[in-house]
């Protein structure tokens, strides 16, 4: 569905990504991990249009789309839910999402209303809010609100970059819940985190980017039980073992000076 062949972008004069290589295939959720300042977010952004490639190719359906604008990526089924949110906090709810759906022209008025019908009962917390601004909303709500904009074209791929930043454990596992929901139904999903073990533990497969350039890729799972994502990624492995190997023999030194007292 979508393939992203050697990819080089940047901003100014820098590139941030270089030659990135990655795959999505229909109906898998495919997990972009790094970490802070890696790249994910512009990887993202040139895949969605919103910044133009240097290098490489980006296909969907089979199609090179790289020089083609945002709008019609939209148009075509590739739909964006951006890093922070971004809703339009002195819109309504139901504007935020009217726009989303603007998105897509190929989607009638009628077409429209029956989407937002569809996104009011899949989050009734946003249903009973509709004609209320969206900076009313809590930070997971509006998170609910970017999703469900973005939901509002009828992507066939959605690109979801840090969707469980900020947001409280409980609401992060309903984060995760609802992506998994969205496969499900047969969206595709390119999932940007930097909770690597909760996205990796739903995706099919994933990828590891670091200063820009993907270093590792295979499935969800296997990435998982990787021991160079355990340990840069997952908090636990060497790392840990190490500085814990630091610590003991910090102690037993002072140990060994008091018992020399
Ligand atoms: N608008 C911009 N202009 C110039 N440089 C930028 C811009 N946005 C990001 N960068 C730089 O590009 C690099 C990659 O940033 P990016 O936001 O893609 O990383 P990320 O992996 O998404 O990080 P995070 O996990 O913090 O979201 C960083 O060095 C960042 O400073
Ligand atoms: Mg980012």
């Amino acid at each position: 569905m979508l393939e992203v062949r050697r990819l080089t972008t940047g901003y100014g004069a820098d590139a941030v990504v270089h030659e990135a290589s990655l795959e999505v295939r229909a109906g898998e959720i495919v997990a972009l991990i790094g970490a802070n300042g890696a790249g994910k977010s512009t990887l993202l952004k040139a895949i969605s249009g919103l910044l133009p490639v240097r290098g490489g190719e980006v296909v969907f359906d089979g199609e090179q789309i790289a020089g083609v604008s945002p709008k019609e990526r939209v148009r075509r089924g590739l739909a964006h839910v951006p890093e922070g949110r971004q809703v339009f906090a002195g819109l309504t709810i139901e504007d935020n999402l009217w726009l989303g759906g603007n998105a897509n022209r190929r989607l009638g008025a009628e077409d429209s209303a029956q989407r937002l019908a569809e996104m009011c009962a899949r989050f009734p917390v946003l249903a009973e809010r509709l004609l209320l601004p969206a900076g009313n909303l809590s930070g997971g709500q509006q998170q609910m609100l970017a999703i469900a904009r973005g939901l509002m074209s009828r992507p066939r791929l959605l690109l979801l970059d840090e969707p469980s930043l900020g947001l409280s454990p409980l609401l992060v596992s309903g984060i995760f819940r609802l992506v998994a929901g969205l496969r499900a139904q047969g969206m595709a999903i390119l999932l940007s985190e930097q909770n690597a073990r909760q996205s990796l533990a739903i995706a099919d497969r994933g990828y590891v980017l670091e200063s820009g350039r993907i270093v590792l890729a295979g499935g969800g799972k296997d990435l998982l039980d990787d021991p160079q994502v355990a340990e840069r990624y997952l908090g636990v492995g060497k790392a840990q073992a190490g500085q814990g190997a630091g610590e003991a023999a910090q102690l037993a030194a002072r140990l060994g000076k008091i018992l020399q007292r």
